[in-house]
């Protein structure tokens, strides 16, 4: 199927994480109508092995595609690391972007040469992150960090009894002399704020959100499908494949708005 601008971008994750960069898609194409699949039934991607991801990935994109969409956007760097390229092979057509760890800036402003890189287990064990690593952080000590219980902490909420979740692979790193930390997943921006507390003023944490959603305005347009706003706000339609009144819990305590989340068809979940 061709795809048309008039289409909309499906968007999935895991889970919540996703819901971080759909507040940057939100405001860097207003005007896109968007469809938001927390796959939460599945979750958490990051201790799910490579082949499992991958066939979640198809199954959604076939989702995606039944629904008309123009576009796929994977805010996920575990789903991109394991299924972005499978998923170009098999529908070259269609724009699909996906996010990958700030390790190439993280490079580029440490002055300690240690970056610390917080991630799935998925995403830090992907042949894609390893390439990541050798192409962009040459000569630069990389400490890799997976943190299973921070994705648990986003979705159920990060609570002071819990904190010391954050805290200690935090301390780890910056231990290990690291002055750069690069979120990895796109769960951790929700924990922004304890990780900053924890971190302290003289180290640098960044996220991909931004830079996620300018590359794929810049994909919209290179194909001629992006939709410019003419003022009007485009849609967004919230599904999952677990408890959608789960989902949509979290979502609304995350983006600070009711949202309806509807279960999606049996077929895909
Ligand atoms: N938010 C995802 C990521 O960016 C996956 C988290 C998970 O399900 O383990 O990697």
């Amino acid at each position: 199927m061709t795809p048309v601008a008039r289409g909309p971008i499906g968007v999935f994750d895991s889970g919540v994480g996703g819901i971080s960069v759909l507040n940057a898609i939100r405001r860097i194409l207003p005007g896109e109508d968007l469809i938001y699949v927390a796959d939460s039934a599945h979750l958490p991607y990051g201790e799910k092995p490579r082949a499992y991801i991958e066939a979640r990935a198809q199954r959604l994109a076939a989702f995606f595609l039944e629904q008309g969409a123009k576009a796929i956007a994977i805010p996920c760097n575990t789903a991109t690391a394991a299924a972005v390229d499978a998923l170009r092979r098999r529908y070259p057509e269609l724009p699909i972007v996906g996010i990958e760890p700030a390790v190439k800036p993280a490079a580029k402003l440490t002055r300690s040469g240690v970056i610390g890189v917080l991630a799935t287990t998925g995403t830090l064990a992907s042949e894609r992150f390893r390439g990541l690593v050798e192409r962009e952080a040459p000569g630069i000590e990389v400490l890799l960090k997976p943190c299973p219980g921070w994705v648990a902490l986003a979705e159920e909420g990060w609570t002071p009894e819990r904190d010391h979740i954050v805290a200690e692979p935090l301390s780890e790193l910056l231990g290990k002399g690291a002055d750069v930390l690069v979120l990895g997943c796109t769960h951790f921006p929700f924990l922004i704020e304890p990780i900053r507390r924890h971190a302290g003023d003289g180290v640098v944490v960044l996220e991909t959100g931004e830079p996620f959603a300018r590359q794929l305005h810049r994909q919209l347009v290179v194909r001629g499908l992006a939709r410019e706003s003419a003022g009007g706000m485009g849609t967004v339609r919230y599904l999952a494949s677990g408890a959608a009144g789960e989902a949509a819990r979290r979502i609304a305590r995350l983006s600070g708005q009711a949202v309806e989340v509807r279960q999606l068809p049996p077929a895909y979940c």
